[in-house]
């Protein structure tokens, strides 16, 4: 037996929208909410490439086990599934070449 539920999306309460950039592109986000979404949201699925062979890479496991999304933050090597957005944020990919 299925039941079936309103659509009750529109009662979600957002935290307010932010911006970020990932290599230079603006990226609207919501504050706190976890980098890796946000990114993935926006269509930003490649976050580095394998140092073995150089083949893209991105958000794998989103619970901070795989180090598939580790970006560059302020200098830091961080994983994107476990950092959150602020405001302002500047992100860069761990692409041979952006
Ligand atoms: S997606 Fe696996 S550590 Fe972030």
């Amino acid at each position: 037996m299925i039941r079936l539920v309103r659509d009750q999306s529109a009662q979600i309460k957002r935290a307010s929208e932010v911006r970020f950039t990932f290599d230079g592109a603006q990226v609207p986000a919501h504050s706190g909410e976890s980098l890796l979404a946000a990114l993935i949201r926006s269509g930003h699925l490649h976050l580095r490439d394998a140092p073995e062979d150089g083949a893209a890479r991105g958000g794998f496991c989103c619970m901070g086990l795989c180090q598939e999304c580790v970006v560059r933050i302020e200098g830091q090597v961080v994983e994107s599934c476990r950092a959150m957005v602020t405001s302002g944020l500047a992100v860069t990919s761990l692409k041979a070449r952006t």
